[in-house]
């Protein structure tokens, strides 16, 4: 079969917006599709500051498009971007958009939220009928894109530009639903024979994350283990029933990396290195623990850790072992942002033990890949995690992970204590604090026996993490959907 025309829509997509690994997966999958063959285009807000930040060039598309919502007519300006073999459409609505943060100030959530984002679902779906090519496949992403597939099989459906258009829709985070007071529903026009318990209804509410799992023709989600986790009530976030009478169209792939994860090309960190040329790594630990004003010991193990600081990543289990660590004289690095509550607790145990331990404060991506350069071990004790993106730059980065066994985490680290030929990194299962630190302690052991330790690095640094494999995962869904229309 000849390439597909493939439309993504999606909240954020790196390099020009990030707040997680939703745009990492949004600005490289689409790249590795492209590869296979397929003309891929990304279309999301117009966040101007972030996208100025990113130095991506971005030219006016000529072209505007008009929706009536909430009583008013809106015009959206589209732009354009090219980053390697994609194209990016960015619609414009600054008051919607250009503001301090994608999702809410910190740690909160924009009032206007559904607005916000069914405004940019209605966008999408006209720039997509407005293609010369018709689009074969529309992949949304969460539940800021949920909107999207119920629209298209409604509202859009008798458009004959999208007749034929199959939609996709990956759960990324079922945590976030997108869930709102169901007086919505008329002041934005949504349709209103969805909205009931096999639809998006959820408790008298509109739930986007329903309207997605519904409406949608393929249902992905970013791991095999979350796959099946999210059909339990502990992950399924009082959506398991109903994703079970949708399990058939659910599959689990997980994420890659993008190429420009490399320490051997890296051009933010201060020594280059690879498997067999490691001199490099231990500059970079050296010159992370004088950037943040750490004792610069090499005997010292350095523990870092990248992460939004929600209830998601376990934070409440690093904080409650610091500590600990810090007492057996342990370096300790984390470079985050999120709860107000937990990035108060970290600054306060960083000031008192500022030789020995550095909260950065922020989202920084040049400083993150300093942090995966420079550590000795990465945590990740996440409660649950879909797929996880921040385990395998830890792992490119030869600074093998400790994660709690779920989701993607369990599908992407080999532990230590399961093989001693194949590991890659080291786990826990109960998501306790003593567990943790029982994980911890073994590879601070471990990285006490140079011998052993060299060989983790190497195993999980040669670990194949690329998109190759997965995007022709999603490639064959998106060509059995197609073959089937
Ligand atoms: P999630 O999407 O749940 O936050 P992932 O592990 O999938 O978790 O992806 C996180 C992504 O965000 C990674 O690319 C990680 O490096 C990046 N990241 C997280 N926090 C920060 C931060 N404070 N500064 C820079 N990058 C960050
Ligand atoms: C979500 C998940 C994370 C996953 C990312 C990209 O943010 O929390 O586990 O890697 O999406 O799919």
């Amino acid at each position: 079969m000849s390439g597909l025309n493939i439309v993504f829509a999606a909240s954020e997509a790196a390099p020009l917006a990030k707040t997680g690994g939703l745009a990492d997966v949004a600005g490289a999958l689409p790249a590795a599709l492209a590869r296979l063959g397929h003309a891929v285009t990304v279309i999301m807000p117009f966040y101007r500051q972030p996208v100025a930040a990113s130095q991506v060039p971005v030219r006016p598309l000529g072209q505007s498009i008009s929706i009536w919502m909430d009583g008013a007519e809106r015009i959206a300006p589209l732009h354009e971007a090219t980053v390697g073999p994609v194209r990016f459409i960015l619609v414009e609505q600054d008051d919607f958009y250009d503001r301090d943060g994608l999702y809410g100030p910190p740690g909160g959530a924009w009032e206007d939220n559904l607005p916000r984002f069914l405004f940019f679902n209605r966008v999408a779906l006209e720039a997509a009928r407005s293609m010369k090519r018709p689009v074969d496949i529309l992949h949304c992403h969460d539940w800021q894109t949920g909107l999207m597939p119920l629209l298209l099989a409604t509202q859009y459906r008798h458009h004959p530009e999208l007749a034929a258009t199959r939609s996709v829709f990956t759960i990324h985070n079922l945590a976030y639903q997108g869930v709102f007071p169901a007086g919505w529903i008329g002041r934005l026009g949504l349709p209103e024979a969805g909205f009931h318990f096999r639809g998006y209804e959820f408790y008298g509410q509109i739930n986007c994350m329903k309207a997605g799992i519904a409406a949608c023709d393929a249902l992905t989600t970013v791991s095999q283990t979350y796959a099946r986790e999210i059909l339990t009530p502990e992950y399924g976030c009082g959506l398991e029933g109903f994703l079970a009478d949708h399990a058939d169209k659910l599959t689990g792939i997980v994420n890659g990396l993008d190429e420009s994860w490399n320490p051997a090309a890296d051009a933010a960190i201060p020594a280059r290195y690879a498997p067999g040329r490691m001199a490099g790594k231990a500059r970079c630990k050296a010159a992370l623990q004088s950037e943040l004003d750490l004792a610069r010991a090499e005997d010292v193990p350095l523990l870092v850790m990248v992460s939004r600081l929600a209830e998601q990543k376990g934070v409440d289990l690093l904080l409650d072992r610091a500590p600990a660590w810090l007492e057996r004289g342990w370096q300790l690095a984390v470079l985050g942002s999120g709860e107000p509550a937990w990035e108060a607790m970290l600054a306060r145990l960083a000031e008192a033990r500022s030789r020995q331990m550095h909260f950065f404060r922020g989202f920084n991506e040049p400083l993150a890949r300093r942090f995966y350069a420079g550590g000795d071990i990465f945590l990740m004790p996440s409660r649950f995690e879909p797929c996880g993106l921040s385990q395998l730059m830890a792992m490119r980065y030869g600074t093998p992970p400790v994660v709690r066994e779920t989701g993607g985490l369990a599908d992407t680290v080999v532990s230590h204590a399961r093989s001693r030929t194949s590991s890659t990194g080291f786990s826990f299962s109960e998501p306790t604090p003593e567990a943790f630190d029982a994980a911890v302690s073994e590879a601070v052991a471990v990285w006490k026996r140079p011998a052993t330790w060299r060989r983790i690095r190497a195993r999980a640094m040669r670990r194949d993490s690329s998109w190759d494999a997965s995007a022709r995962r999603y490639a064959e869904l998106y060509e059995g959907l197609v073959a089937r229309a």
